[in-house]
């Protein structure tokens, strides 16, 4: 089983929302959709759009299972701006924490993204945690990881399959982590790259998940791993 994780970050209307289905509904109708079952694949749109692509993959019957890109560290309660993990439950499966995105710009640390963490575990999600190097700490209670380079996101500069499958392999011989995908620049050219060399469970995917054309066919050259 490998994972396809689209972390579409702060983007997107509500109108291209409905674009991007429209767009790969299409592709999904045209192949019998047990050619994807070695796939878990996962959207994760803004949270204000969860609802909608909920509709959309029920509508469109497509094999999509959906996450949040983040989650409050505090339960339900005097949040403002807060979305805690009990109301995700009803749309979301997976949340994506400690991206160096959330690190850097909203000064997320490890404390912090335990207790977001807990929350997660308390609910019945699963974290998608993000690491940036084999060094970042991985909290208790995580089940999938994505390690992530901070200079590969977004560069255009992905990370070697063999540095990649090394990072991995160290972090999944040091921690409890069953899953570790990796994640920065993937891209329809390079996905069969990362998922043939064994030990990478899947790709944590930006830039390229935003568009219906390459987000399939990264989905169809993973179909044969
Ligand atoms: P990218 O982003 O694919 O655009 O590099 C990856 C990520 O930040 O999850």
């Amino acid at each position: 089983m490998k994972y396809i994780v689209a972390n579409w970050k702060s983007n997107k209307t509500a109108d291209e929302v409905e674009e991007w289905f429209d767009k790969i509904r299409v592709e999904f109708g045209k192949i019998n959709s047990a050619k994807l079952n070695s796939l878990k694949i996962i959207i994760c749109p803004p949270y204000v759009y969860l609802p909608l692509v909920k509709k959309l993959t029920i509508d469109f019957s497509l094999p999509f299972e959906l996450g949040a890109q983040d989650v409050s560290p505090f339960g339900m309660g005097a949040y403002t701006g807060e979305v805690c993990a009990k109301m995700l439950t009803d749309f979301a499966k997976y949340v994506i924490v400690g991206h160096s995105e959330r690190r850097n710009y909203f000064h997320e640390d490890d404390k912090f993204l335990g207790e977001k963490v807990k929350q997660i575990n308390s609910m019945g999600l699963e974290a998608i945690f993000c690491i940036q190097d084999a060094e970042t700490i991985v909290p208790e209670g995580v089940t999938i990881a994505a390690y992530e380079p901070v200079w590969a996101i977004g560069s255009g500069k992905a990370d070697t399959p063999e540095n990649a499958k090394q990072v991995i392999s160290f972090v999944k011989q040091k921690s409890h982590v069953d899953n570790v995908l990796y994640g920065g620049s993937v891209t329809p050219e390079n996905i069969k790259s990362y998922l043939a060399i064994g030990q990478i469970d899947g790709v944590l995917i930006g830039g390229a998940s935003l568009v219906p054309e390459k987000f399939w066919e990264i989905i169809i050259n993973a179909s044969i791993y």
